[in-house]
């Protein structure tokens, strides 16, 4: 029996993979890469696909200007029943098959890492991949499943991520902890209410410490999406009017934008058909720049790099009370500085959302919250301070801790090696 679990945390934005060595009861490593996958277009017919993983597929990418395939947020088609595969250079590739090769990435380095190969792993998933659809909540789970076998993982369970969040918050503590455990990512948000110990660290059955988990299918992508709507889709003609029969104008249509409001729904809107109704709308409305600039983003495949600016913006806002979201390519020029105050009310949709979750959350979970001891905050968007405040307010005698954003999940997967003797 090998010495060594890996946890796998398969993210809509990042992914991580946790080496837990049993010999020294301890994680040795942790890697993550970004959730990313490129696929050049310049491929040998007949040999098997090239693809690149993580930041060597945004460097790829940008380095054959921006041509191939790009693909971000894959977890998000895992519940999509109606997804059934997309076609990459004539190659059909399901939802399992795209999973796979960042899991294979992820195995591979942490196979050479610790020298042998490893096929043991808990693999995370948020509470809901859908909190509505329970069918589709399972299928996802069956698609996780088969890329892990597709990987090479024989043997595996799955842990709900924000449970493993607060092991690896578990193993920081020195007192008996009721601890709430957020982890807000890039596509989800989940909660949990456990009961945390210093000395429960080989006990096999943890689930009458887990008092409650909820999620809901949202997360900081989501507030990207928002700022583009908002600061974004002006630039690139929203609100324009064109004139559709003589002496008649009618707004440019706004289906056009919200396809333009993710970066993978505009990675898929680059069709003739789409061209020619936008040079439609451009020409009728005689040559507005702010459509020229929708087809240069179109035809050049910028979205990429355009939300990769408003991430940045969001990230600066994090720690900066104002920030600017700045876009200079090909002729499109946007300079909109952006206050705190300014973003909170572009997210505002959003984060209510959230703060709804949490209330229900609240009270369902009644009685036991009287004695909660501390908030564990993790994920990349528990950084977003309009995040963050909604917890201060409504616990605001609650200790907030937070940390291990981007790996908590991977390492309290590789703790969660109890599952395999349940
Ligand atoms: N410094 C920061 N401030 C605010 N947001 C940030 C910061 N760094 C990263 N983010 C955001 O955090 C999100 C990614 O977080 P994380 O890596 O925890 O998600 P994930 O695990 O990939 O997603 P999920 O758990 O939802 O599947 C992205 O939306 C990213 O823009
Ligand atoms: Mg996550």
């Amino acid at each position: 029996m090998s010495r060594y679990l890996y946890g796998i945390d398969f993210g809509t934005t990042n992914s991580a993979i946790s080496i837990y060595d049993s010999e020294q009861d301890a994680i040795v490593q942790t890697i993550s890469v970004p959730s990313i996958l490129y696929f050049p277009s310049k491929q040998e017919a007949g040999k098997p696909l090239i693809s690149f993983v993580g930041h060597e597929a945004i460097e790829q990418y940008l380095a054959d200007g921006m041509s191939g395939r790009f693909m971000k947020s894959i977890k998000r088609v895992l519940p999509i029943s109606s997804f059934t595969h997309t076609h990459v250079l004539n190659k059909k590739m399901t939802a399992p098959d795209l999973v796979a090769l960042i899991l294979i990435h992820l195995k591979a380095k942490a196979d050479a890492f610790i020298g042998q190969e490893c096929t043991k792993a808990i693999i995370g998933r948020p509470v809901f991949f859908d909190e509505n659809n329970p069918e589709r909540d399972q299928l996802a789970q069956k698609r996780l499943a088969q890329a892990a076998e597709l990987a090479g993982i024989t043997e595996y369970k799955f842990q709900y991520e924000p449970i493993a969040a607060a092991f690896t918050y578990e193993r920081d503590i020195l007192h008996n902890e009721r601890v709430l455990v957020a982890d807000l990512g890039g596509g989800t948000t989940d909660f949990t209410l456990m009961n945390l110990s210093p000395k429960a660290k080989g006990i096999l059955n943890r689930e009458q410490d887990i008092l409650k988990t909820s999620g809901i299918y949202i997360g900081g992508d989501a507030f990207d999406s928002s700022f583009m709507w908002e600061r974004g889709t002006p630039h690139f003609g929203r609100g324009l009017l064109y004139q559709s029969m003589p002496g008649k104008h009618l707004e440019v249509p706004l289906p056009l934008f919200h396809n333009i409001t993710t970066w993978e729904k505009m990675n898929f809107f680059n069709s003739n058909r789409i061209r020619n109704e936008i040079e439609g709308f451009y020409f009728f409305s005689n040559k507005h720049p702010k459509l020229k600039n929708l087809l240069t983003l179109i035809e050049n495949n910028l979205g990429y790099q355009v939300f990769r600016q408003i991430e940045q913006t969001k990230i600066a806002l994090s720690i900066a009370d104002e920030a600017t979201f700045q876009f200079n390519r090909l002729g499109i020029e946007i300079d909109e500085p952006s206050t705190l105050p300014d973003y909170e009310t572009i997210i505002a949709r959003d984060l209510k959302k959230i703060a709804d979750c949490l209330d229900g959350f609240v009270a369902e979970s009644g009685e036991h919250l009287n004695s909660l001891d501390t908030i564990f905050l993790t994920g990349g968007t528990s950084m977003v301070r309009p995040v963050k405040a909604l917890f201060e307010h409504k616990f605001p005698s609650v200790k907030l801790q937070s940390g291990d954003n981007f790996i908590s999940v991977a390492k309290g997967l590789a703790y969660s090696g109890y599952l395999f003797h349940g």
